[in-house]
């Protein structure tokens, strides 16, 4: 498949390059990518080319991986990745710590979910997101999208060894938003209370 570029209000989601290796190295030392991803720890210059000069070409070319870097404008700084990965269409992320908190991945989530479903990914039905239990932002971010939490009978994520596997949380998302989406949250992320002048 031929790398798709996705503009949303604030982003444009396109190709991470060669030239992004300094800030995809800077931003992958974050300890919390040691506790919530498999990117390779401790991360270094090496890894960051082997990602952006062979894994996500080839991975494009083989379609099973769609990896796109965020930036506010084309051409600009890569902010963050995130993906949709072969063989469930599972979304993955990850943003600089610099980045965090505005809103952006959240953004990105909706609009590369709502891409695949709507036909990007020929037959696709369903994205699924997971990630180690207690990663609230995370979560955060997909609740934002629309996914609705599940609880599998197997509830786990391998280790980033591969050797054993932790608790995680599990989602689903379809073309439509399931009206039970927001709601299913509840139980592991605090809702939004409204705030009442005193
Ligand atoms: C998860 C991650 C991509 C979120 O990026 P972000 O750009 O801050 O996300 P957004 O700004 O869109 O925020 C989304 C939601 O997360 C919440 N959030 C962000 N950081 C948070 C934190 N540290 N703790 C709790 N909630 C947080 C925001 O308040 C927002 O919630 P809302 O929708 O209820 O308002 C980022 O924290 C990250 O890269 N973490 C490390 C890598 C990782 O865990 N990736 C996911 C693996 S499954």
């Amino acid at each position: 498949m031929r790398p798709v570029g996705i503009r949303t209000a604030r982003l444009v989601l396109d190709l991470p390059v060669p030239a992004d290796a300094d800030l995809v190295t800077r931003y992958c030392q974050d300890p919390l990518f040691e506790q919530y991803l498999t990117t390779p720890w401790p991360y270094s210059r090496a890894d960051a080319h082997a990602f952006l000069g062979e894994h996500v070409p080839e991975s494009w070319a083989s379609g099973r991986e769609l990896t796109w870097a965020l930036r506010r404008v084309e051409g600009g700084p890569l902010l963050g990745v995130i993906s949709v990965r072969d063989p469930k269409r599972e979304l993955g992320f990850w943003m600089g710590a610099e980045n965090r908190g505005l809103g952006l991945m959240s953004e990105a989530a909706t609009a590369v979910v709502e891409w695949t479903l709507g036909g990007g990914i020929r037959g696709a039905t369903t994205v699924f997101w997971r990630a180690v239990e207690g990663n609230v932002a995370s979560a955060s971010v997909a609740r934002a999208a629309g996914f609705r939490r599940i609880e599998p009978a197997d509830a786990t994520v391998p280790t980033r060894d591969g050797t054993g596997t932790l608790p995680a949380w599990h989602a689903v998302r379809e073309a439509s938003v399931d009206p039970r989406a927001r709601a299913s949250w509840d139980a592991v992320l605090a809702t939004r209370r409204a705030v009442r002048p005193r």
